[in-house]
């Protein structure tokens, strides 16, 4: 079976948490999409030259999931050269047998325009600010200029900004128990399965 989720949505929406539940329930492979664009930033030097020879090394780093990372990793994901070049095996995993659920910002609009299921995930940004200060620690007030800062560059770039697909069903989690938001996702997931 081929079976496309795709997760989209902010920084510190509850993506990751959600991809990786549903991804288990049914059986599907998970891909943290964000994890490429924050491996590219981490090599440093030319951007578009780390993207085209990714490793799997280098998605092993145990620095990429600090609040510098993520930054790096927004700047780099803006130049259209790198995104092309993370295209191709992002779309061959999406697509592999047994069913994927890939979680990112542009997954439902540019990468898998065709995903039998797309949900795009968010929160206020204060509430998503508090988790990522819970995960990270540090200061609250620049931990939420931070989150601010990658939305807007996120939001505003030219190549394949993050805004949901239109034919994306809407989770916000900001009042939500992760329990309720998963539950939530999965029901959309389990209604869109070809039946057996
Ligand atoms: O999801 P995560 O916070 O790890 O993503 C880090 C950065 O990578 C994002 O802020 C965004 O700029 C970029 N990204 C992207 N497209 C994706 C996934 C991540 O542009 N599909």
């Amino acid at each position: 079976m081929i079976f496309t989720v795709a997760v989209d949505g902010p920084a510190a929406a509850g993506k990751g948490t959600i991809s990786r539940a549903l991804a288990e329930r049914f059986g599907f492979a998970h891909l943290d999409t964000g994890l490429l664009y924050r491996a590219v930033g981490a090599r440093g030097g030319d951007p578009v030259a780390a993207a085209r020879g990714l490793t799997p090394a280098d998605l092993a780093r145990d620095d990429l999931r600090t609040l510098a990372a993520g930054q790096a990793a927004s700047r780099v994901a803006a130049i259209p050269e790198v995104r092309a070049a993370l295209t191709a095996f992002q779309q061959d995993f999406a697509r592999r047998e047994g069913g994927a659920v890939l979680d990112g910002r542009d997954i439902g609009t540019v990468i898998c325009p065709g995903a039998e299921v797309k949900l795009f995930v968010t929160a206020r940004p204060e509430i998503r600010a508090h988790r990522r200060w819970l995960e990270l620690g540090g200061d609250a007030a620049q931990v939420l200029a931070e989150v601010i800062a990658r939305d807007d560059r996120d939001m505003n770039r030219a190549d394949a900004p993050l805004k949901p697909a239109a034919d994306a069903v809407l989770v916000d989690t900001s009042d939500l128990s992760i329990e309720a938001a998963i539950a939530r996702a999965a029901e959309l997931v389990a209604a869109r399965l070809p039946r057996a």
